[in-house]
């Protein structure tokens, strides 16, 4: 499955979110690219509100690697961000070949580990909208992104926000 939103706004997004978390379960992985300020974390904070039924902030796990949340009694959600990690040791430290069977993960800056990750882990890749949208309103357009998902996992159907 492959979905392209050229120009979401931050509500919408959180829309997607949502939508995204119906397929939170043991064993799926989303990875979550793009550059400093995408809107990586507002997309996996979206997910695992939603999920977990938390309405206080979600914090980002810049600092602290990973944060889990209990999700549903019968496994975790865990973020992490990778960003400040440089070997595949040191991410195998923080025990994520269990945690890819035993919970589900949502993963921020996943490059340092593209070889070790699921086959049918669900990419969401996200991007600055930009000049190939016809916008003349130069602040809607800061606040847009372009969302790109692609999975080969076959309980994922296209979503419509
Ligand atoms: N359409 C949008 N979707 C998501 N975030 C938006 C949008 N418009 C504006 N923003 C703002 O952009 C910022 C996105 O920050 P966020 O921390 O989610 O990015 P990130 O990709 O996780 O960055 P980092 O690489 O530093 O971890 C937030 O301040 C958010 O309010
Ligand atoms: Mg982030």
């Amino acid at each position: 499955m492959e979905c392209n939103y050229p120009a979401l706004d931050e509500k919408s997004l959180h829309r997607l979110g949502e939508k995204l978390a119906r397929y939170v379960a043991p064993g799926v992985v989303f990875c979550l690219s793009g550059t400093l300020g995408a809107g990586k974390t507002s997309l996996a904070r979206a997910i695992i509100k939603s999920a977990c039924k938390i309405t206080e902030e979600i914090p980002s796990p810049t600092f602290t690697l990973v944060q889990s949340y209990e999700f549903k009694g019968n496994c975790e959600i865990w973020h992490l961000d990778l960003y400040r990690l440089e070997t595949c040791e040191e991410v195998l430290a923080l025990g994520l070949e269990d945690a890819f069977i035993d919970h589900c993960c949502i993963i921020e800056w996943p490059d340092i580990i593209s070889d070790m990750l699921p086959a049918d882990v669900i990419y969401i890749h996200l991007d600055f909208a930009c000049s190939n949208i016809k916008q003349t309103d130069a602040s809607i357009l800061q606040d847009s992104r372009r969302v790109r998902i692609k999975t080969s996992n076959q309980k994922i159907k296209s979503i419509q926000i």
